[in-house]
């Protein structure tokens, strides 16, 4: 069962530097992950798989101190980097207006309809302009909010298939887009927004914090209102 899984899946804190998932268990992930629904399915995130330690390397240094060695010695760390505000504004961008293309004509195809221009830049005016205006919201924030969605379905995926996984949060944004940037990895366009580091644990080392998840009862987390 899911459940199982999702309970036994851990923040993993120390990872066995010699060991790499085999490709198919790799491929199985990002199938899974990219399954994972996106606001108005804009796809807004693009996954980098850094393996090699040199070219984790490279990069270390956008990685805060406490996590260096869990990035270094994980099998395969998930670099979630998406759009930012500036992508959705930019007027002239056709990747947007072929997303937009393609979402209206699946919705059309439900009612038997043919696409129109006016659908399609409605479409995006209402992404650039109505509806965050009214929420106040930052496109960039937003679309980083759909990676995480993304990362949940990595961390289940991976415990399904016996790998172990570690949510990093813990790194320079600054740092780390300006190295990615500089090696040609994202454009100015893009901006990291979460890691998600696979791998397996070492067996000598303590993997994971406690014994196991600790969580708040159901009954004070949820309430039904009926
Ligand atoms: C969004 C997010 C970011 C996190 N960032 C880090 C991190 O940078 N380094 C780390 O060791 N653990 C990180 N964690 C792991 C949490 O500390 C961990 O999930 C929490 O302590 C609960 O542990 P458990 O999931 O094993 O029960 C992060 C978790 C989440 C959800």
């Amino acid at each position: 069962m899911l459940l199982d899984f999702a309970t036994k899946r851990r923040a993993t804190k120390n990872y066995n530097p010699d060991m790499f998932l085999k490709k198919e268990d790799l491929d199985y992930i990002f199938k899974v992950i990219n399954t994972s629904p996106t606001s108005a399915g804009l796809e807004h995130w693009r996954v980098l798989c850094f393996r090699n330690k040199d070219k984790k390397n490279e990069i270390l240094s956008g990685i805060n101190e406490g996590n260096k060695k869990k990035f270094l010695d994980s099998s395969d760390a998930l670099l979630f980097y998406v759009k930012k505000e500036e992508w959705f504004k930019n007027i002239s961008n056709e990747d947007f207006y072929k997303i937009a293309k393609r979402n209206i004509e699946q919705v059309n195809q439900t009612f038997h309809k043919e696409i129109t221009e006016d659908q399609i830049q409605t479409f995006m005016k209402r992404i650039r302009v109505d509806d965050h205006a009214n929420n106040d919201h930052n496109l960039t924030e937003w679309s980083k909010r759909q990676a995480y969605i993304a990362a949940g379905y990595a961390f289940l995926a991976a415990k399904e298939i016996n790998v172990e996984s570690t949510p990093m949060e813990g790194f320079n944004e600054k740092i780390l887009n300006k190295l990615l940037l500089e090696k040609g990895y994202i454009n100015n366009l893009e901006t990291i927004a979460l890691i998600v580091l696979l791998g397996y644990s070492d067996g000598v080392s303590i993997p994971y914090f406690g014994k196991e998840q600790v969580r708040e009862s159901i009954d004070k987390k949820f309430k039904i209102i009926y």
